[in-house]
């Protein structure tokens, strides 16, 4: 497995992989790797030739005040699980690589992005869908692999590819959860142990609805406040709870119909987790 820091370097595995008919996925994510990030390499194996996995805590997607300094960097673990999983190629550029010291443009999907996240991150998916355009247009990759887990990332992501007509196929991967139900995360390192068993609490306050749902319920609000109840303890502040539409991740307020899904951002303590289950 090749591990590859300059993007015109990736460009040429890239265009050599092409010029031998084989197929290219890649699977985005900011490392700290876990069978979350893991199983979008399976995934991206299922459906493509040579898999590239990019690596790269990208400064754009992180407010003034969030996690960018802490957040976990441990790139030769991470290439060993690539490797060990049969990735071909670890993109892993520095900050000073993707982002020229005057760069001035960015790409701005306005709709889905002011919602749930957005609201509380405002230049978050500013800076996703910025980077995953500079991922793109380096990689140049017949497929880009998402997880569930972060719903909302991947409705934004297929409205850029769509708007901007982009030449790459989304394919998203249900979430994998630990065994209590916590959804994995690179922020799970944040908690201690104890915190990690009481985070649990978000993913049944989520199952809770989904059987109010499943019992007929199709009222929003007391599927809502039943989560919010569920998920509230000493620990938790919740910053939402929204019933949204499946594929596109905006808000039903009516009576729910269709393929929807219970989307909440909690604080746990310092860490703020987020998850969603389909109704
Ligand atoms: P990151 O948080 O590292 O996640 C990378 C990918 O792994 C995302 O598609 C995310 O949805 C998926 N993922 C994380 N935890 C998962 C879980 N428990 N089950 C299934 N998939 C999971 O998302 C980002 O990075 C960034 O925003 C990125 C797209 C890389 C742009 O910088």
């Amino acid at each position: 497995m090749k591990i590859i820091s300059s993007p015109e370097k990736m460009k040429a595995f890239v265009a050599e992989t092409k010029a031998q008919g084989k197929t290219v996925a890649l699977v985005p994510t900011m490392g700290a790797l876990h069978e979350g990030h893991l199983s979008l390499i399976d995934k991206a194996k299922s459906i493509a030739d040579v898999v590239v996995v990019s690596v790269f805590v990208n400064p754009t997607q992180f407010g003034p005040n969030e996690d960018f300094d802490k957040y976990p960097r441990q790139l030769e673990e991470d290439a060993s699980k690539c490797e060990a999983r049969g990735a071909e190629a670890v993109f892993a550029p520095a900050v000073s690589d993707i982002y020229a010291p005057d760069a001035s443009t960015y790409v701005v999907e306005e709709q889905i992005s002011a919602n749930l996240c957005g609201k509380s991150r405002p230049k978050h998916f500013r800076g996703v869908t910025t980077v995953v355009a500079i991922l793109f247009n380096i990689v140049k990759p017949d497929f880009a692999v998402f997880g569930e887990k972060d719903a909302q990332q991947i409705s934004v992501i297929k409205r850029m590819v769509r708007d901007l007509f982009m030449d790459v196929e989304i394919v998203s991967s249900p979430i994998v959860r630990d065994e209590n139900g916590l959804a994995l995360s690179s922020r799970n390192k944040y908690l201690d142990t104890v915190e990690r068993v009481g985070a649990a609490r978000v993913h049944r306050a989520l199952l809770e609805g989904k059987r109010l749902s499943d019992e007929g319920c199709t009222n929003i609000d007391r599927i809502k406040a039943l989560v919010i109840n569920s998920v509230t303890n000493a620990k938790t502040r919740v910053i939402y709870v929204e019933i949204v539409d499946a594929e596109t991740s905006l808000p039903v307020n009516e009576a729910i119909k269709g393929k929807t899904r219970i989307s909440i951002a909690v604080w746990f303590g310092q860490t703020r987790l987020i998850d969603n289950i389909l109704l």
